[in-house]
């Protein structure tokens, strides 16, 4: 039998309480990192190497390197849905199961990705901007037009928890028609909101709006490029709350610049955090966020509930509930 007081749990951040206490009290030995700064990659893999396991955020480079140094681990459960900083393939070769936190911050990020696409239609924050900068004057009657959004088309790429979510706000906000593209069908969608199928280049030339909820793979890397944003209307929203890697910046400046489409709303940017002298902040028809998207008390909680709870369930019987590679679970 495991004596959880034996094995040791090293937190790389300061997590909601509640996973903190769950570990404790399940009788795990846990060490938080609390310094005012994450961690360097060195001093996570000294650190990891005299833990037997990981609770960290999607922030940490958990690359080959890392796995050299700590293939002892026992196991890496993430505070994220998203686990594109962890080398997946890599883990699963050396037997190491990873956990994520999905579900806990659908509700959260669909809400930010449906507040930045507003925001963008009415050109929000450059207008709160306008006051902050003492250039509200007087009333111009065609000035700082935005678009309403009632009955256009909403473009969903990745329609996951995340996109689902998204798309029901927009149908009983808007009436939106939604069209959507995933690596396989959502049936659901189909049936409760009218979905429609289509390829991605259909996606990008039919969608008054293009929200994208997809994780970042090497598929996805950059697919929201020079030749995507051509294809999309002038009249178009470019909304993205999943990685900032899935578009390319300098080809939506770009097409921001040139009218190619008309605006973009980002909780999400390559890199992050984003340089605060970057030519999208000064855009009007452009709204930006510092990947806020799961920055509620619930989601925030439960997403710190669900990664404590696989590493308590792996010790307990070897049950993940949220495993990204049972691979790693069949015995060598
Ligand atoms: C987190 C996220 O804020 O879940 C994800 O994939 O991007 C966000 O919810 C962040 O990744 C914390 O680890």
């Amino acid at each position: 039998m495991i004596v959880m007081g034996n094995k040791k749990i090293l937190i790389t951040r300061i997590f909601p309480e509640i996973g903190i206490e769950l570990l404790k009290n399940a009788g795990f030995s846990v060490t938080t990192w609390d310094g005012d700064r994450p961690m360097t990659q060195d001093e996570l893999i000294e650190k990891s190497k005299v833990h037997d396991a990981l609770f960290c955020a999607s922030s940490e480079k958990i690359d080959k390197r890392f796995f050299t140094e700590c293939s002892h681990l026992d196991i890496i459960s993430q505070f994220s849905v998203g686990y594109d900083n962890i080398d997946i393939a890599e883990a699963t070769r050396l037997g190491i199961p990873i956990g994520n936190a999905p579900n806990a911050m659908s509700e959260a990020t669909a809400d930010i990705a449906f507040g930045l696409m507003i925001a963008t239609s009415r050109k929000m924050f450059y207008s709160h901007k306008k006051i902050i900068n003492g250039d509200w004057d007087y009333f111009r009657p065609n000035a700082d037009l935005g678009m309403e959004l009632k009955n256009k088309t909403l473009g969903i790429y990745g329609l996951g928890r995340i996109g689902m979510k998204m798309a029901e706000r927009c149908k009983g906000a808007y009436n939106m028609n939604i069209l959507y593209h995933n690596r396989s069908r959502n049936l659901r969608a189909e049936q409760e909101l009218q979905a429609t199928y289509v390829d991605f280049n259909s996606l990008l030339a039919q969608s008054d709006v293009i929200s994208v909820h997809c994780s970042l793979s090497a598929e996805t890397k950059g697919i929201f490029n020079k030749a995507a944003f051509g294809q999309m209307k002038p009249s178009s929203l470019f909304i993205n709350t999943s990685r900032g890697s899935v578009h390319n910046e300098p080809d939506l400046i770009e097409a921001l610049n040139n009218g190619i489409i008309w605006g973009a709303g980002l909780d999400v940017t390559d890199p992050e955090p984003m340089q605060a002298n970057n030519q999208l902040l000064q855009m009007e028809n452009v709204a930006v966020l510092p990947h806020i998207g799961s920055a509620t008390v619930e989601a925030r909680s439960e997403m710190a509930r669900l990664a404590v709870t696989n590493i308590i369930g792996f010790y307990k019987n070897k049950n993940i509930p949220h495993l990204v590679n049972p691979e790693a679970m069949t015995p060598k």
